[in-house]
Parts: structure tokens; C-alpha cells; sequence
């Protein structure tokens, strides 16, 4: 009699066989995963509101990777509802769509972020990223001053912008174009700002670091948390209701 026992006892005393069925297995359940995933549409629903970032936006994306914030924050709210009641709305797969990376982070020594943008005055949020123990004594928060002293040298935006096209950022042919423009204009208070707006609807264009004239890393840095969470309609994105 072979029992089921014994043939398995086969398969686990020969190494081949046992790699080649292990294999199968994994195989199918590989293509039970991730095959669907290029028949349906979408994975990510739309919402209203998410636009491309603007390239100050960017660019101090660029400053908070540069400076590594995503060691201590994360920007991802999780379904939960201590996360929520703290943070506000959880975070939607179409609020990181134009993230190349993502910044979600895996650690939170400090607050998450997705949802801070509006929630604190520019000017408390440069003195904060100069001294946060001048705001929140018991901070453990490294300081960023030296980003108020440094001039923004954020490089060649059009370049910047086209490159993320490339990974299906839908900025335009005109967004390209006046993507340096558009950088210095963001920050300027005496700057026309009317075509940014239209084009990144709100953007929020201000002196940011409260030093009209000149343009620092500060200033992009703070009109990017300004922007975090503020972009999506989340009316729009709260389940409908069952039409019957
Ligand atoms: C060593 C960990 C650490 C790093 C690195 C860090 N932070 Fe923080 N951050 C904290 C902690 C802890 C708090 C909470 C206390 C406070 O408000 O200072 C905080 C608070 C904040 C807040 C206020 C959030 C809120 O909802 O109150 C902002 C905004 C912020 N950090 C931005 C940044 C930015 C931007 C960077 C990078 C330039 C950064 N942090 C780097 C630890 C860190």
C-alpha cells in the first residue's frame, strides 16, 4: 500500500524532486497574485484634486530625502482609528501616485506627516526646522537652520520635471517649460503667479521663510510640508453611498 505518508516521504527524501514541486507551487500561487494585476484597469482609485508637484514643491521634496526626514517621519496614515483621530484622514493610494520615491517610511520617532501641510504657520515651522526645542521643548528633533542661509540651488527644473514624465508624471509641455520660471516664482511675493496657479491648482505662493529676498532651501522645504495632505478633495474620495 502507498499511502499518501509514504508518497510524501518520497518527496521530501529527494532534494530534486522536493525543489522542483516546491517550485511549482510557488509558482502558481506567483501567477494567482500578481497576474490579475495586468488585466484590471487601475490599482490606485482616482480622487479629485491630486496634481503633479510644483518644482519649489519638488524641490524641497528633494531637501527632505536630501536630509533624510523620512529616518524619523513617515506619511502614511494607516486605516486605524488612533491614526486617524491623530492625523486626519488616512492616506489614499492616489495621494502617493506622483511620489517617485514614495516616502512613506517605515519609522516614526516623530509625527507622520502626510496630512501637516496648513496646519502650523510658516513662520512656526521655520523656527521650528531652525530650533524645534524653542517651540516643542521636549523635542528631540535635530535643527535645520543652516537651510535659512543657504541659497536654493535646486538645478535644472525642466530636466527634473521631463525625467519624471518618464515614469508617467503627467506634467505638460508647458509645465516643462517654465518649470524654472515657475520654481522662483512660487517664493516671490512681487512675482505674477497667475498661470502657476492655473496650472497647479492650489499651490500656495508666498515667501515661505519669511526673507523676501532671497530664495533658500527653506523656502522649499516649508511649501513643501504647506502642501502635504492639502491637495486631495476627500469628499470626493469618502465611499458612496449603495445605490439600490
Ligand atoms: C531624529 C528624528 C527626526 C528627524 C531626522 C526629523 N525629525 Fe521632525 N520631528 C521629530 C520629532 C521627535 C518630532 C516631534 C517633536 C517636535 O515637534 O519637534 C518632530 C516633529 C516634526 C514636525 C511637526 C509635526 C507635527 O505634526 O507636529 C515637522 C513638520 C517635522 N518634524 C519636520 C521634519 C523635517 C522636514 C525633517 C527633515 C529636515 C525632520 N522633521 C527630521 C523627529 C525628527
Amino acid at each position: 500500500m502507498t499511502s499518501f505518508a509514504e508518497k510524501h516521504k518520497k518527496l521530501e527524501r529527494n532534494v530534486t524532486l522536493l525543489a522542483a514541486a516546491a517550485f511549482a507551487v510557488v509558482t502558481v500561487g506567483g501567477i494567482v497574485e500578481i497576474a490579475p494585476l495586468f488585466w484590471i484597469d487601475n490599482t490606485i482609485e482616482k480622487v479629485e484634486g491630486m496634481r503633479p508637484y510644483t518644482p519649489l514643491e519638488l524641490a524641497g521634496r528633494n531637501i527632505y530625502m536630501r536630509e533624510g526626514c523620512y529616518n524619523c517621519h513617515s506619511q502614511m496614515i494607516r486605516p486605524f482609528r488612533d491614526e486617524v483621530e491623530r492625523y486626519g484622514h488616512y492616506s489614499l493610494a492616489a495621494e502617493s501616485m506622483f511620489d517617485h520615491p514614495f516616502q512613506w517610511g517605515s519609522k516614526r520617532t516623530g509625527p507622520d506627516l502626510a496630512r501637516v501641510g496648513k496646519r502650523y504657520s510658516d513662520e512656526w515651522h521655520v523656527q521650528h526646522l531652525k530650533d524645534p526645542r524653542s517651540v516643542v521643548p521636549e523635542s528631540i528633533m535635530p535643527g535645520y537652520a543652516f537651510l535659512a542661509d543657504r541659497e536654493l540651488k535646486a538645478g535644472d527644473m525642466s530636466g527634473h520635471l521631463k525625467a519624471l514624465t518618464r515614469v508617467g508624471v503627467p506634467y505638460t509641455v508647458k509645465d516643462i517649460e517654465f518649470a524654472n520660471a515657475d520654481l522662483a516664482a512660487q517664493a516671490d511675493p512681487d512675482a505674477d503667479t497667475a498661470d502657476l496657479l492655473k496650472r497647479y491648482p492650489k499651490a500656495q505662493a508666498r515667501d515661505f521663510d519669511g526673507n523676501p529676498s532671497r530664495l533658500t532651501e527653506m523656502d522649499a522645504l516649508v511649501a513643501y510640508l504647506q502642501m502635504l495632505g492639502t491637495l486631495v478633495d476627500l469628499e470626493s474620495a469618502a465611499p458612496q453611498e449603495v445605490q439600490r
